[in-house]
């Protein structure tokens, strides 16, 4: 079963459709990227899923449990930070974490200790939130979500306002959830470079709709690739290729012709063109990467 199934999600607001039958499902230990442009209905997906707003229409289930017929059931097992993680700024981050765990019966002293090590906030658990970076109330804003040992954690942009060490950071945790714990994470960004670092499917997005589903590790073996070549008579390498390679689309800058071909139709490429007598000074190839893959699949829309 998986951990979480979504069907057919709407949201309408009045006569628009804000969130237009989302389905996708996600498994144990998955980490996956909810990617789209502002305003394509991120977060309007999230608090559908975590019942912070009502659906319009379709299903949400964790676990094999309903969110609708059976909410706390479903939601025990769910950790959740919409926007910024809600602390008490004069208190403790220890406090905090006491606080917030006397809702969940059965919360060890133990536990404590091991959601502070977990986002490595061990130095600083004594001190008030007031005194701590945004980089550390995120931090102890996981600790908050993680004490109950969700098997579900949902965050919508939780890098939001970090720099680049506090990113590298999180993904480092949240990897090692995912990896070691098997907690399934579900994450929303519109920046496609840190979804393509941090996750291991990427859903994309558009006004609403799911318009295509990835897996990271199927773009990186991708045969299909970017291939530029370094020569001296571009003209001619573009009258060559095209001979042979009719459809595939050829552009040019200076002496480098760039085209998208199977890794393994290089070496007849080279044999061609050395046979025309031009000369290669080099061969680049470049993965496909989820932008190049974004703009494949929406025509270069991002919004
Ligand atoms: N209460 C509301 N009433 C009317 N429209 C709304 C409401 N809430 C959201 N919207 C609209 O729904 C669309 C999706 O908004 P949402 O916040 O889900 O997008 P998002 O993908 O999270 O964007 P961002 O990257 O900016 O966070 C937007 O066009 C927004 O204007
Ligand atoms: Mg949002």
């Amino acid at each position: 079963m998986s951990l979480l199934q979504i069907r057919d999600l709407t949201k309408k607001i009045g006569s628009k459709v804000i969130v237009d039958q989302v389905t996708l499902n996600m498994e144990k230990g998955e980490i996956l990227g909810l990617l789209g442009p502002n305003g394509a209905g991120k977060t309007t997906t999230i608090r559908m899923i975590v019942g912070l707003m009502s659906k319009s229409g379709g299903q949400v289930l964790i676990n094999g449990t309903d969110t609708q017929a059976h909410f706390e059931q479903a939601m025990k097992q769910v950790g959740v930070i919409v926007e910024n993680p809600d602390l008490y700024k004069y208190l403790s981050g220890y406090d905090n974490l006491i606080h917030f765990s006397r809702m969940t019966p059965g919360v060890t002293e133990a536990r404590i200790r091991e959601v502070v090590a977990l986002v490595s906030l061990e130095h600083n658990i004594n001190d008030k939130v007031a005194t701590y970076s945004l980089g550390m109330r995120q931090r102890l804003g996981l600790a908050v979500v993680l004490v109950h040992k969700p098997s579900l954690l949902v965050l919508d942009e939780p890098t939001n306002g970090l720099d680049p060490a506090g990113i590298r950071e999180l993904r480092g945790h949240l990897k090692h959830l995912a990896g070691q714990e098997g907690v399934g994470i579900l994450i929303s960004s519109h920046l496609m470079s840190e979804m393509e670092q941090m996750c291991d499917r990427v859903a994309i997005i558009q006004k609403g709709k799911l318009v295509g589903i990835h897996k990271i590790s199927d773009m990186a073996d991708d045969q299909r690739s970017k291939v530029s070549f370094e020569v001296d008579r571009p003209d001619l390498a573009v009258q060559v290729l095209q001979t042979i390679m009719s459809g595939n689309e050829i552009t040019t800058d200076h002496r480098h012709i760039q085209i998208h071909v199977d890794k393994d139709q290089i070496p007849e490429i080279t044999r061609m063109l050395m046979a025309a007598g031009i000369n290669i000074f080099g061969v680049h190839t470049f993965r496909q990467s989820l932008e190049d893959k974004f703009i494949e699949i929406t025509g270069g829309e991002y919004h």
